[in-house]
């Protein structure tokens, strides 16, 4: 019986560290759609919003106000709609954890 595990339990372990790792990459893709105005990883020129280094709790919030229409936006309203809460989540926990 412990022999199952010894190989079990290291499969088990190799498999979280798959789905953890193509949940860091999905974020990024989703992030990456953001850069031709907010720039790489958030960094923004001067003159467009910068996301990196937000809290995350004030991106999410901005984000539903854009996904719901209060908070106005030229662009922002059609950009928010196209991702879930859950989605808006993730991607703001991304850009919280950027060096501005
Ligand atoms: C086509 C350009 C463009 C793209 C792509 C874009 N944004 Fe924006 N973003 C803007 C503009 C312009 C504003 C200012 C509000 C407006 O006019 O819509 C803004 C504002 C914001 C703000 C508010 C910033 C602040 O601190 O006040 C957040 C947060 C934001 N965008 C997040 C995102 C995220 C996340 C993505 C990718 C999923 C994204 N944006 C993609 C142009 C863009």
């Amino acid at each position: 019986m412990k022999r199952i595990w010894r190989s079990i339990v290291p499969a088990l372990l190799c498999l979280g560290a798959v789905s953890a790792q193509a949940q860091v990459s999905q974020v990024s893709v989703w992030a990456a759609a953001c850069a031709n105005c907010h720039g790489t990883d958030g960094r923004a020129q001067a003159g467009n919003a910068a996301l990196a280094g937000q809290s995350k709790n004030e991106l999410v919030l901005k984000l539903q106000d854009f996904k719901n229409g209060r908070r106005p936006a030229t662009i922002m309203h059609q950009i928010s709609k196209g991702y879930s809460d859950e989605q808006l989540e993730q991607i703001a926990g991304y850009f919280a954890a950027q060096k501005p």
